[in-house]
């Protein structure tokens, strides 16, 4: 969608995937403190989403409102702390009548709940699809909100929750920001494999001001090891899903938070050439991904999802040059982004060994002539 908004990605923090519905004030201001203490603001983490949950069971005066018990300081003054903080503030509506969990939902209402979001100084709304009626049309019911946000004269980040309608993408780019591609995540490997499945080869649906989004991070959340998480991120990375923290960062292991921090792979998130990667090679439990970069760089994640009756078994992942569209002869310096750490030149192809459950995640960059970034990989 042209209306300024993500272009490139967004990235943050949302309530969901730790809190569901029990939110409260305080958990909120205590997390915009810390996004800022933990440097995560500094890492790009801008936005602070509320998710479902946070309203009244009831309108009040037509209006959505918050709930009194859990936010008695209201939205205005709790977005005003977060504006303060450096970030910016974002919230939940629905496209139907309730929200998933049972609030009230704005079908009917776009107009007059998109000017209360503005009025208190919201920046970026997710908007579900639960309770609405199987007749309408779902395009007409998001495209009536995109209407109600863009009148308000507010920039708000529109991102489309409308996960369990078929294939989204064909017209989510001129609705919304981003668009749900697959179904909730869960904090665990098979989930985040499934939804890795079901994003591939959407990444030509994908560019500046619209993004494939394949749902809130759980780094931090679980039982994911260290090599699991560092795969979810760096996946939904490459595939330039929006990166919104869902941990508790009050309590959230140094681990996790140095997988969130990782520079280099947000900097391939946050690459302004803004092509998203996409599977380029599966062969058993290996994959390889790939994206192309600004200036001719070009970004690889080596995955290997090897799990047989509990035993975890180390590969040897081979990208070539060809696979890249680079020319089988040129020499291109490799640089591990998790690890910090070049890998020196190489000419033809890389290969890297990559524990199960684990992810490497390469920077070639093509030295001499040889530097488009035109390169696709569909
Ligand atoms: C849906 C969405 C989730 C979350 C819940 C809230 O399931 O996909 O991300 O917002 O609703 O009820």
């Amino acid at each position: 969608l042209e209306n300024g908004q993500a272009q490139t990605p967004q990235m943050g923090w949302n309530s969901w995937n730790s809190f569901g519905p029990k939110i409260d004030e305080d958990m909120i201001r205590a997390t915009a403190d810390l996004m800022v203490e933990l440097g995560l603001r500094d890492a790009g983490y801008v936005y602070l989403n509320l998710d479902d949950g946070w309203s009244e069971l009831e309108r009040d005066d037509g209006r959505l409102t918050a709930n009194k018990a859990a936010f008695p300081s209201g939205i205005p003054a709790l977005a005003g702390y977060v504006h303060s903080k450096g970030l910016k503030f974002g919230i939940y509506g629905d496209a139907g009548s309730h929200t998933c969990a049972g609030f009230p939902g704005s079908r009917g209402f776009e107009e007059v709940d998109a000017q209360t979001f503005a009025d208190w100084g919201v920046d970026y709304l997710k908007y579900d699809n639960c309770f609405a009626p199987a007749s309408d049309w779902v395009v007409d019911r998001y495209t009536a909100m995109r209407d109600a946000l863009n009148a308000t004269g507010r920039p708000i980040l529109y991102s489309m929750c409308e996960w369990g309608v078929a294939d989204p993408w064909l017209w989510a780019p001129e609705v919304g920001n981003s668009w749900r591609t697959t179904e909730d995540i869960q904090a665990n490997w098979e989930s985040i494999v499934k939804i890795l499945d079901g994003n591939h080869g959407l990444s030509r649906f994908a560019g500046q001001g619209g993004w494939n989004d394949a749902d809130m991070l759980e780094v931090g959340n679980g039982q994911l090891t260290v090599g699991e998480q560092r795969t979810h991120f760096a996946l939904w990375a490459l595939l330039k899903s929006p990166l919104l923290i869902g941990a508790d960062i009050r309590s959230i292991h140094p681990s996790s938070l140095e997988v969130l921090k990782a520079a280099e792979v947000i900097a391939i998130h946050q690459d302004e050439l803004g092509v998203a990667g996409d599977l380029i090679w599966q062969q058993g439990a290996n994959r390889v991904y790939a994206a192309p970069l600004a200036g001719g760089d070009r970004a690889v994640v080596l995955m290997n999802t090897h799990t047989t009756g509990g035993q975890y078994l180390t590969s040897n992942l081979t990208v070539t040059w060809r696979q890249l569209g680079l020319p089988h002869d040129a020499s291109a310096r490799v640089r591990d982004l998790f690890a910090e750490a070049d890998l020196g030149e190489a000419t033809g192809s890389v290969t890297a060994a990559v524990q199960a459950h684990d992810v490497r995640v390469l920077r070639i960059s093509p030295l001499g002539g040889q530097r488009s970034d035109d390169w696709r990989p569909w």
